[in-house]
C-alpha cells in the first residue's frame, strides 16, 4: 500500500522519510552506490551493511551484479549526503537502502557504445582525439554509424534525456498548433489513407492491391481536404501519417511523417491564408520557447543550436525577389525552376544576413514546379497563387490558392500528365458549386528538427522510416 515518489519530487526536506522509488539502474559502484534514474532524473541509493539498515552482504552481492537499465524498486530513507554526490540530478539527498527489488533485468551488455551514446556529435566535432574523423567523408561515415547504432537500438536510445525533451516539444507543438486551429474555427477531420489514385502526383507513392483494385498510400490529405471544403466545412484540418515513397536518402526526406494539414475558403486573395501561418506559428513559437524552455534546455545541451529568429510579422518576399537575392549573390539559378537543398539554405543564410530572421515566407512561385491543383496568378500565368513557408533556410510548408473550377482543374490534371480517371471524384466534387479556397500542409517532424536546428529527422521521428529502414 506504500506510494512511489518521484525521483524528481526528492528534495531536502524529505530527510528522514522512507520512500519507495521505482526506476531504473542507471550505473552501480562497488555495489554499494546505485545511481538510480527515472523519467530523466536520477539520484544516489547508498547501501550500507550494518544491523540498523538490515543490509546484508548478500544483498551487496545483489547489487553488483545489477546490470545497467535494469528495473528495480528501492525502498530506503531520504538522508544528507556525507560527500557531495556527483553524476546525479537530485544532489541534496541520497536514499539510504533498506530493501531492493528487481522487477526486470536488461541483458549485462548494452549495444550501444557507451562512450559513443554519452556524447553528442557536437562533442566528436570539438574533441582532439577525433581530428582524423573529422575528414568530411570519415567523419560523415561515423556519424552515420553512429546515427544506425542509435536508430537500430531506438528504444535504448530513446531513453536519452535529449530525446525524451524531443518527443515532449513536438507533442507540445502539435496540440499548441491544434488548439490555436480550433480556436480560429477550423474542425478537425480525419481523410481516408488508403486511395485509389496519388494525391500529389510523381512517382513517390506506394501502391498496393486493395481486393483487387490498384490502390496507393495517400501521400497528403489534400484531395480530401478541399472535398471537405465542397463540402461546406468552412475550415478543416487533418493531422495524421502521410506517406512518400521517397527515393532519395536525405536528411529531412522520411518514408512516413506525420502531416499537418490546414484547409480554408478564401474571401478576398490568398494572402488570407500567409495571414493565418502568421496567426498560427508565431504564437507557437513563444508558447514553446516560453513554456518548455526547460525541454529545449536538455536538447541543446547533447545538440547544441541558436535560439531561432523571427519577427513579429513574417517576412514576405516573392519568389522573384528571392531568385534576386541569391543571383545577386552570385547563384546562378533557373528563374522559373524550383529551389533545391543547397539554393535553399544559401538563401536563408542571405536572408538572414539581410533581414536577421530565420523564418519566412516566399510566395508567388512559378507554375510549373507546383502540383497540379495550384491556381495560376491571372497576371501572369506563369506564376502561381503559392508559396511556401523556410524556418533556417529549408521549407517547412508550401501552400496556395487552389483551382475550384471543376474544367479548369481536369485540364491542369491532363497537362500534369496525371489519369484523370482515378481522381474523377475529387474533380466531380467541384460540379456542384465550390467556393474560392486553399489552404497549406507540412512536416511535422521536419518543423521541429529545425526549430530545433538538428541535422537529422530521423532525430524527430519515433521510429523513422526511410528508403532503407523498416524496423525497428
Ligand atoms: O510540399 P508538400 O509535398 O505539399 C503538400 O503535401 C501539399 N498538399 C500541401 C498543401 O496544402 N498545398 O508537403 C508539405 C510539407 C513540406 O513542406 C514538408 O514540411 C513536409 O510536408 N514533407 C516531408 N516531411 C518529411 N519527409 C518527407 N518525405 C516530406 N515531404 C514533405
Amino acid at each position: 500500500g506504500k506510494e512511489w515518489t518521484d525521483v524528481s519530487d526528492l528534495v531536502g526536506e524529505m530527510v528522514g522519510s522512507e520512500v519507495l522509488i521505482r526506476g531504473r539502474v542507471h550505473t552501480v559502484r562497488s555495489g554499494m552506490f546505485v545511481i538510480l534514474r527515472q523519467s530523466g532524473f536520477t539520484v544516489q541509493c547508498v547501501a550500507k551493511k550494518s544491523e540498523e539498515t538490515k543490509v546484508s552482504a548478500n544483498m551487496i552481492n545483489f547489487l553488483k551484479e545489477l546490470s545497467d537499465e535494469s528495473i528495480v524498486e528501492v525502498i530506503g530513507v531520504v538522508s544528507l549526503p556525507k560527500d557531495p554526490v556527483t553524476g546525479a540530478t537530485q544532489q541534496q539527498v541520497e536514499i539510504q537502502v533498506r530493501k531492493v527489488y528487481c522487477l526486470s533485468r536488461s541483458l549485462p551488455k548494452l549495444p550501444l557504445i557507451p562512450e559513443d551514446a554519452a556524447r553528442s556529435e557536437a562533442d566528436i566535432e570539438k574533441s582532439e582525439k577525433d581530428a582524423a574523423k573529422r575528414t568530411t567523408g570519415r567523419r560523415k561515415r561515423y556519424v552515420r554509424i553512429l546515427q544506425d547504432t542509435r536508430l537500430n537500438n531506438r528504444v535504448l536510445d530513446l531513453r536519452t534525456p535529449a530525446n525524451q525533451a524531443i518527443f515532449t516539444l513536438t507533442c507540445r507543438f502539435k496540440y499548441t498548433f491544434a488548439e490555436l486551429l480550433s480556436s480560429k474555427g477550423f474542425i478537425d477531420i480525419n481523410t481516408p489513407r488508403i486511395l485509389g489514385g496519388s494525391s500529389e502526383g510523381g512517382s513517390a507513392v506506394f501502391r498496393f492491391d486493395y481486393k483487387g483494385k490498384p490502390a496507393c498510400l495517400a501521400q497528403s490529405p489534400q484531395l480530401y481536404k478541399q472535398m471537405a471544403i465542397c463540402a461546406d466545412f468552412p475550415r478543416v484540418f487533418v493531422i495524421g501519417p502521410v506517406f512518400r515513397a521517397e527515393d532519395s536518402f536525405s536528411h529531412r526526406h522520411l518514408c512516413e511523417f506525420t502531416g499537418v494539414d490546414v484547409e480554408m475558403g478564401i474571401q478576398r486573395d490568398y494572402t488570407e491564408l500567409m495571414d493565418q501561418v502568421d496567426h498560427l506559428f508565431l504564437p507557437t513559437f513563444t508558447k514553446i520557447n516560453e513554456m518548455f524552455s526547460k525541454e529545449l534546455e536538455t536538447v541543446r545541451k547533447q545538440y547544441p543550436f541558436e535560439p531561432l529568429k523571427f519577427h513579429e510579422k513574417t517576412l514576405r518576399l516573392t519568389f522573384e525577389e528571392g531568385i534576386q537575392i541569391l543571383k545577386e549573390a552570385g547563384v546562378e539559378i533557373d528563374p522559373f525552376g524550383d529551389l533545391n537543398t543547397e539554393s535553399e539554405r544559401r538563401l536563408g543564410q542571405l536572408i538572414r544576413e539581410k533581414y536577421n530572421t530565420d523564418f519566412y515566407i516566399l510566395y508567388r512561385f512559378p507554375l510549373a514546379v507546383r502540383p497540379f491543383y495550384t491556381m495560376p496568378c491571372e497576371d501572369d500565368p506563369r506564376y502561381s497563387k503559392s508559396f511556401d513557408v523556410f524556418l533556417r533556410g529549408e521549407e517547412i510548408i508550401s501552400g496556395g490558392q487552389r483551382i475550384h473550377d471543376p474544367e479548369m482543374l481536369e485540364k491542369r490534371a491532363r497537362e500534369c500528365g496525371i489519369n484523370v480517371e482515378t481522381i474523377s471524384t475529387y474533380i466531380d466534387s467541384f460540379r456542384y458549386g465550390a467556393p474560392p479556397h486553399g489552404g497549406f500542409g507540412m512536416g511535422l517532424e521536419r518543423v521541429v528538427m529545425l526549430f530545433c536546428g538538428l541535422d537529422n529527422i530521423r532525430k524527430t521521428s519515433l521510429f523513422p522510416r526511410d528508403p532503407h529502414r523498416l524496423a525497428p
